[in-house]
């Protein structure tokens, strides 16, 4: 038997006694071969996931690691996997204020692969050897000036996905809401109608306030991710022709609905909110971050939903599994518009057609993926509604796409004590279950914790994900029993 290092979550303070470091075979630090590779490149085996660094001299890793953990560009991810024993040299020590996680030390069996299942979000996926290949050929000029025929390309082919006029490629979903509302909303002050937990509210640090100059009047959401109309009509009334209300102008709606766990608002409703906006004059725009993820829940084109809306941004970083980037699409004078405030917000990227290409990948095989995330989540979400625990629910009704929302009940397990314990690997689980699993969720709110499905999430990692998500609740309801 081999000692390897394995990062886990398991509190730096639940570390247990370290193997003696320098002793010959012992202090294996595994390294997953894509995600830190920037590490070291010089041991892979090559058959596994995983290099080791063990067969490196002790003095010319260590170095290295040091030397990135002093250089700025060292992420926190990297050093998320330093071993406990950079707690014995001063100098790393900086690294633990950085990493958010602790390392344990488990004895394992040598042939144990460690297999890493990350669904906390739909934004963690790394392009495919298909799109990297992509970004090395692809075609470029510089995009400020119109000048890329692979940005061009794609901003063609999202319009006319999205039923639009025209496109604008933006770095991010944020910077593409953000345009939008500044380019519907014509005057400071302006009232902008969402729901309470959509996420420009929420997560986009107020840019609509703080940049736009606008002023967001909220809705309460109902749980399927759509808020009522007439609590919305009555609104509008009420500050419609005031002196002394703020004027509204803009109807913001969120499709999927991440903070409701990935609903598909249905197209009635759209339809509807499409005819009461027209009725008093107001604009849509659509935060469509996962809008292609509620096109193929529905099973229409993604027009079909973006028709009853001006303006729709699109995320190529979620389920296209694009490294970066996102969409604005609208009629052509709004994308004109758009373009200035691009400008305004430093958002043009020059030769953008790297990552442009990638995205073209990505939407290549969209369909096919959605729709096998979809099917993932749905059974991950079946597998916990039937084991029936008392400490974690589920609703399978409610997984209509690439989320699911778990429920913790009582105060017992607290959503990122499950998380911890999800990411952790215990030598009861490699004995009980013959294998190494750690499944990264997030915890969402007091109650509930997320898991997102994307592509690269197997049927394989989700059959892994459940049976840890068993062998851990059985585990803690064996221990609250006996507490009890
Ligand atoms: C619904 C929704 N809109 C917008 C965004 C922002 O995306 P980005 O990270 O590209 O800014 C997200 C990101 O998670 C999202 O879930």
């Amino acid at each position: 038997m081999q000692h390897e290092l394995r990062y886990s979550c398991q509190g730096v303070g639940a570390c247990p006694a370290p193997p003696a470091y320098g002793q010959p075979g012992m202090g294996t630090l595994l390294i997953h071969k894509n995600q830190y590779q920037t590490f070291n490149k010089a041991v892979a085996h090559p058959k596994s996931k995983w290099q080791s660094l063990s067969a490196i001299p002790k003095h010319s890793w260590l170095s290295r690691i040091k030397s990135r953990c002093h250089s700025q560009s060292v992420a926190s991810q990297h050093c998320t996997l330093l071993p406990w024993w950079h707690l014995r040299h001063t100098p790393l020590a900086p690294a633990l204020r950085i990493g958010a996680h602790g390392y344990h030390i488990t004895s394992l069996p040598a042939e144990t692969e460690h297999h890493v299942v990350d669904l906390r979000s739909d934004t963690v996926t790394r392009p495919s050897p298909e799109m990297r290949q992509a970004m090395a050929q692809a075609e470029v000029g510089d995009d400020d000036y119109g000048e890329d025929p692979t940005v061009n390309e794609l901003q063609s082919v999202i319009a006319d996905l999205l039923g639009k006029e025209e496109a604008i490629f933006v770095p991010t979903a944020t910077m593409a809401n953000l345009i939008a509302v500044m380019c519907h909303c014509c005057r400071r002050g302006a009232q902008l109608l969402l729901g309470r937990e959509a996420h420009i509210h929420v997560f986009e640090h107020g840019g609509v306030a703080q940049v736009a100059g606008v002023h967001s009047e909220t809705l309460q959401d109902l749980p399927d991710g759509t808020f009522r109309l007439d609590e919305l009509e009555h609104k509008i009334q009420q500050s419609y022709g005031s002196q002394y209300y703020p004027r509204p102008e803009l109807i913001c709606l969120e499709n999927t609905h991440c903070s409701a766990g990935g609903r598909v608002l249905p197209l009635q409703y759209l339809q509807e909110m499409h005819q009461l906006a027209h009725q008093y004059g107001l604009k849509i725009h659509l935060d469509g971050a996962r809008v292609l993820n509620a096109a193929v829940a529905l099973g229409v084109l993604p027009s079909h939903i973006t028709q009853h809306c001006d303006s729709v941004s699109l995320c190529l970083s979620k389920g296209v599994g694009a490294p970066a980037g996102a969409l604005l699409a609208g009629r052509r004078e709004f994308i004109v518009e758009a373009w200035r405030v691009r400008k305004l917000l430093g958002g043009g990227m020059r030769q953008a057609g790297v990552l442009a290409a990638a995205a073209l990948v990505g939407l290549r095989h969209m369909e096919e993926t959605l729709r096998r995330d979809h099917n993932n989540a749905r059974s991950f979400a079946e597998g916990v509604y039937n084991l029936g625990s008392p400490l974690c629910s589920i609703n399978p009704a409610t997984v209509e796409t690439n989320i699911v929302m778990m429920t913790t009940s009582g105060s017992w397990l607290a959503p990122a004590k499950l998380c911890e314990l999800m990411e952790a690997v215990s030598e009861e689980e490699v004995a009980t279950t013959g294998q190494a699993v750690s499944v990264r969720l997030f915890p969402w709110g007091e109650h509930s914790l997320r898991a997102v499905w994307h592509c690269d999430v197997s049927a394989q990692d989700t059959q892994l994900a459940g049976s840890k998500l068993r062998f851990v609740l059985d585990k803690c309801e064996r221990e609250q029993v006996q507490v009890c």
